[in-house]
């Protein structure tokens, strides 16, 4: 496949950062996933915000120019790829650069940010949204500011791996006593038609994808109701569901081995899927 690594594009396997980029000993970047559907990609300017929101959150100063150019070079990576038929995703990455010796504070002066795109056919996951998946319960590790898409990802590789060995799908992360979201996706349930998902805090990721749900409720007149669901409540959700864009609207039937519900996807979900589904493949 071809990439993009500051400023060429070069086979996958040519494209080499320095040992002494930021994010290689500090985990210190940002990254997105925009999801294409027939070369239009899917809510490209939430995506755009969110990744300005990461930079300034890290204060990465990255050019404006620069910044403007990224969604073309992912445009051009599609092409490149012939990925302008069916379903691709674009995986964008901002690093605060390259820097030696390796200190703790910014280099100063500051260093030009890594920009790295990819891009690579997508296979939506559509006998998970049909069936729905299990999960299990596991305590929320991260930092507090997990509104920012840092490529810090460790307590989310370590919790889906930990889901992986224990022969479920995912997990359902709780902290303080509530559910917040997945490793890789957030997390809606619905009580009596109501909707329920976490407020868009510092302890959550806003996913792109949580505001389109979120969007289509208004829409549909579905209430809302953005106070986290209890992990004693769980069990007393109607419907549970994960949204994401690798992950797209997603039911939750079983978690710890318990059922969700009537252990099946319900109306409320299935509605969402289908006007969610609509919208991705309008390009909306
Ligand atoms: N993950 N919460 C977390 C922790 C995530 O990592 C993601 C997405 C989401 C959903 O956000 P969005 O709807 O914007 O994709 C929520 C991406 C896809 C990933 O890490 O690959």
């Amino acid at each position: 496949m071809q990439v993009y690594l500051n400023g060429s594009y070069v086979e996958h396997t040519d494209a080499k950062v320095s040992v002494g980029d930021r994010a290689f000993v500090f985990g210190d970047g940002i990254y997105e996933v925009v999801r294409v559907v027939n070369g239009q990609f899917f809510m490209e300017d939430e995506h755009m915000v969110r990744m300005d929101e990461g930079l300034a959150g890290l204060k990465i100063h990255l050019e404006k120019d620069k910044k403007d150019k990224i969604p073309d070079i992912g445009r051009k990576l599609i092409s490149m790829n012939n990925l302008e038929n069916g379903q691709a995703k674009v995986y964008i990455q901002i690093t605060r650069g390259s820097a030696w010796p390796r200190t703790h504070t910014f280099p100063d002066p500051p260093v030009e940010p890594t920009i790295y795109l990819s891009a690579e056919p997508f296979t939506p996951h559509k006998d998970l949204h049909e069936k729905g998946v299990d999960a299990i319960t596991l305590s929320d590790v991260r930092w507090s500011r997990c509104n920012l898409k840092t490529v810090n990802l460790l307590p989310n590789t370590m919790a889906k791996q930990e889901a992986r060995d224990q022969g479920v799908n995912s997990a359902v992360m709780i902290r303080d006593g509530v559910i917040t979201e997945s490793p890789n996706a957030n997390i809606f349930g619905a009580k009596d038609g109501i909707l329920r998902t976490y407020p868009a805090t510092n302890y959550i990721l806003n996913g792109i994808t949580r505001q389109a749900v979120l969007t289509i409720a208004e829409e549909e007149d579905i209430d809302v109701n953005l106070q986290p669901i209890g992990e004693h409540e769980l069990f007393d959700m109607d419907e549970l569901f994960f949204t994401g864009t690798t992950t797209d609207v997603q039911p939750v039937v079983e978690v710890n081995g318990r059922a969700i519900g009537t252990g099946k996807p319900g109306p409320v979900c299935r509605k969402i899927q289908e006007i969610y589904n609509e919208k991705l493949a309008g390009g909306e």
